[in-house]
């Protein structure tokens, strides 16, 4: 057999062959500590790939074990109802927010959001009132909510049917969730939380607290990333307080209707590995980044997002599985070193960072690796510190609805002469990772301003077609 023919393959085995350590997802981590259960299903992966046969289930209308499983999953992750997902949080962020939303209702959305937010807006042509992030000087990354900014952009908005948080984020820093969720059901507002990353929150004391344990309304996750489910495999999760026809709807209407029972398999067994190991896992994964940031802290190089920032840029809780470490070098060169010298690969880097995600997958020799490696760096490459202050957020004015914005013949105009006119598209810096604009949002001189400093520092531009931003689409 030749690999030549198929390309993806042999990308996938070259990648294997490089035994990279991952810092990366999915929380399985290839298995490198070789849990039973997943050694199940990879022994049986063609024979456990099936389709609704007789004396299986069907995920769209559950009364068997699918049912069974996901009763487990809900009395693990301490929900009233949890409901298996295969298309990723993705699928259960728009079910969640199109189950419980009408077209033309308002909904609070923290304006940092991950894509598919601002997705199920356009989809279910919502009214979106936005709550700014705060940003964390430095690490130059948003990092929460400011409660009185929230309170004042409910007070605002006293018809919005729901809020939406991010919950942690993927620096792992958390909100006052609990405090967010007791202002928002003062004023009749559903709380739906993004834990897309906190998925292993619910089972250990020394972690954020859950957001279905905090109170809110519904929540989905993504056991794919921090605990050892396949890619794609998720949670949606639901409390006694929300009618749940609208989202069980959604829910056949944005998954396949050929569901994997291989990804199902992988959260029937990711659940009971956190349930019945999930706290030892956590307590030795826990020391492991303790180790970890005991070690990097005297270096000299390296700054690492740690508990004394609790309470910096209204941070309430922090995920210290995570690791977000602000580099001289930079994030994205420091990322590039890793992989090319050292066969580490971390998650994510931005400009000034690189965050690594830590899981039950992980192994200490991992741990003693990263720090092995990032000691040499700091002694080889002595040099240039890139960190600059964070630029000021421009505000920003909403003309049209996202939706509205999309189906609207658009023209492709200068950026720099687009002062007053509708965006047709999205601009968003990463760093940061807040968009300065939106579909619908006017383009004003301070945006065009803040947009040309962005450029200026070479941050990569997202959501625009032309990621120059010499132009961009304007609605007519
Ligand atoms: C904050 C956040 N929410 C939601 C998602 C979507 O999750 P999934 O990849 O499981 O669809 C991501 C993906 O990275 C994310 O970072």
């Amino acid at each position: 057999m030749t690999l030549e023919n198929m390309p993806l393959v042999e990308g996938l085995l070259k990648y294997i062959d490089e035994k990279v350590t991952p810092f990366h997802m999915p929380g399985h981590k290839h298995n490198g500590r070789s849990f039973e259960e997943l050694e199940i299903i990879r022994e049986n992966l063609y024979g456990m790939d099936n389709t609704e046969v007789e004396g299986l289930d069907n995920l769209h209308i559950p009364e068997g074990i699918i049912l069974e499983a996901e009763m487990r999953a809900s009395r693990a992750f301490k929900s009233h109802r949890s409901f298996f997902l295969v298309n990723g949080s993705t699928s259960g962020i728009y079910s969640m927010i199109l189950g419980v939303t009408r077209p033309g209702d308002k909904i609070l959305v923290q304006r940092n959001c991950h894509r598919s937010i601002h997705m199920a807006c356009l989809m279910g042509d919502l009214k979106t009132s936005y709550i700014n992030p705060t940003v964390l000087d430095g690490f130059n990354a948003a990092v929460s909510l400011n409660i009185n900014n929230a309170i004042e952009v409910m007070d605002n908005n006293r018809d919005a049917r729901a809020l939406v948080i991010t919950y942690p984020t993927y620096y792992g820093t958390c909100s006052n969730l609990k405090k967010i969720i007791g202002e928002a059901h003062k004023r009749g507002m559903l709380v739906l939380v993004d834990e897309a990353h906190g998925a292993h929150f619910p089972f250990h004391e020394g972690l954020p607290k859950s957001a279905m344990e905090l109170g809110a309304d519904l929540s989905v996750m993504s056991l794919h990333k921090s605990t050892p489910a396949l890619t794609q495999a998720s949670l949606l999760n639901a409390s006694d307080r929300v009618n749940l026809e609208g989202v069980k709807f959604m829910m056949r209407l944005f998954q396949s209707t050929s569901p994997s029972y291989v990804l199902m398999a992988s959260l029937d067994a990711s659940r009971n590995i956190m349930e019945t190991r999930g706290k030892e896992l956590l307590s030795d994964l826990l020391e492991n980044t303790k180790w970890f940031r005991e070690g990097i802290k005297n270096l000299g190089a390296y700054e690492v997002l740690d508990e004394g920032f609790k309470g910096k840029a209204h941070i309430e809780d922090i995920d210290l599985t995570k690791l977000v470490i602000k580099s001289q070098l930079g994030g994205r060169e420091l990322d590039m070193i890793l992989r090319r010298d050292y066969g580490i690969q971390v998650e994510m880097s931005d400009l000034y960072n690189i965050a690594l995600i830590g899981s039950v997958g992980d192994t200490r020799e991992s741990y003693e690796k990263l720090l092995n490696a990032l000691v040499d760096i700091s002694r080889s490459h002595r040099g240039y510190n890139i960190i600059e202050e964070s630029l000021k957020m421009p505000s920003f004015s909403q003309a049209l609805s996202m939706r509205e914005a999309y189906y609207r013949p658009r023209r492709r105009v200068k950026f720099l002469e687009a002062e007053g006119l509708v965006s047709s598209e999205m601009i968003a810096p990463y760093p940061p990772g807040i968009p300065a604009i939106l579909p619908g949002e006017v383009i004003t001189y301070d945006i065009i301003e803040y947009t040309k400093k962005i450029k200026e520092k070479n941050i990569p531009l997202n959501g625009i077609e032309d990621s120059s931003a010499e132009y961009i689409y304007v609605v007519e």
